[in-house]
């Protein structure tokens, strides 16, 4: 476990500099550059990102690995559809809308959402219900500064997510696959934790339409049905919110949905994962307790029956 924390062992620790410099600023774009000292030229599209303690320092998947394995039913059922069809979606200019029990609710552009906030590259791993996992850079900063700056009032015990609803742009919302607007949920100790990040960008660029743009939750020990995409509305709110997944699926997508290698989907097992773009022989790798994050967040779940509340 301890050796996965950049904040215990540095890439630095392990690797050349310049390749370690080259990696950098790959990822992090002008920000490796600035905070590295050295000249940075024109900033282009790019993303200015600081690095992160929570960092795992697994090999990343590549961008098209990342935007070419998708699930996001708005756009169809196979992993394919959303890079095909994710385009159509406009997502500029886009606002979110938060409200629900806090002091300061209101509707932000995502400048003003954003606005004072650094953004941190953060690669964590990302592992599906579906027992296939990535090792994904997103670019981010916790949802903990958004809900600190509403307000969250001591009521709300919650809070609830929702996705863009738009079916002229989204085919599959004219679908009934799912039941749309696509809906998440945390309770608000997990909302809170610091693993818990708003995600804007990959690699360094803005967030590609296929994964969320332009703004996504990343909950990286929770299965990935939680990270909900293309989020328009956060709202804190006393009761447990309806979830999607567990709505179509009740015995098989809980409300928690912790990434438990001891707790099977009843149609498959969850004890091991396909890492994507490893090749067709690559062995099957084990999957770890709340995704190997359990230090940052088992606590959270001391006393209750993962079995149970799964
Ligand atoms: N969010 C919305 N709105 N619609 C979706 O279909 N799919 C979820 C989650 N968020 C989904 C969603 C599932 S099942 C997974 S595994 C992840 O997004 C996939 O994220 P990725 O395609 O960026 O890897």
């Amino acid at each position: 476990m301890a050796r996965m924390y950049r904040s215990r062992l540095t890439e630095a620790d392990v690797t050349p500099r310049e390749i370690w410099m080259n990696r950098r600023q790959l990822l992090a774009g002008a920000g490796a550059l600035a905070a590295a000292g050295a000249a940075a030229g024109p900033a282009a599209a790019k993303l200015t990102t600081v690095e992160s303690k929570y960092s795992t320092m697994e090999k990343s998947n590549s961008l098209h690995d990342i935007t070419h394995y998708n699930n996001f039913y708005e756009f169809g059922l196979a992993k394919t559809d959303p890079a095909r069809y994710a385009d159509k979606l406009t997502t500029s200019p886009w606002s979110v809308e938060i409200g629900g029990l806090v002091d300061k609710p209101g509707t932000y552009s995502l400048d003003d959402l954003m606005k004072g906030i650094t953004l941190e590259s953060r690669i964590y791993r990302f592992r599906c219900v579906e027992a296939w996992s990535m090792v994904i850079p997103w670019d981010g900063f916790p949802l903990s500064k958004v809900l600190d700056r509403a307000g969250v009032q001591p009521s709300a015990k919650y809070i609830a997510f929702q996705t863009v609803y738009r079916p002229s742009e989204m085919p599959g919302q004219k679908t009934s696959i799912l039941e749309w607007p696509y809906v998440e949920g945390l309770r608000m100790d997990e909302a809170m934790n610091p693993l818990t990040i708003l995600a804007t960008g990959i690699y360094g660029e803005p967030m590609p339409k296929q994964d969320g743009a332009p703004i996504r939750l990343v909950v990286p020990w929770k299965y990935g049905f939680k990270s909900i995409k293309s989020i328009v509305k956060i709202t804190a709110v006393a009761d447990q919110p309806p979830t999607t997944w567990n709505r179509a699926a009740p015995n098989e997508y809980g409300f928690y949905s912790n990434v438990n290698p001891h707790v099977d989907h009843p149609r498959w097992s969850q004890a091991t994962e396909r890492r994507i773009g490893g090749g067709l022989f690559s062995p099957r790798i084990k999957t770890l307790m709340f995704n190997g994050y359990g230090d940052e967040v088992a606590a959270m779940y001391k006393g209750m029956d993962l079995r149970k509340d799964f």
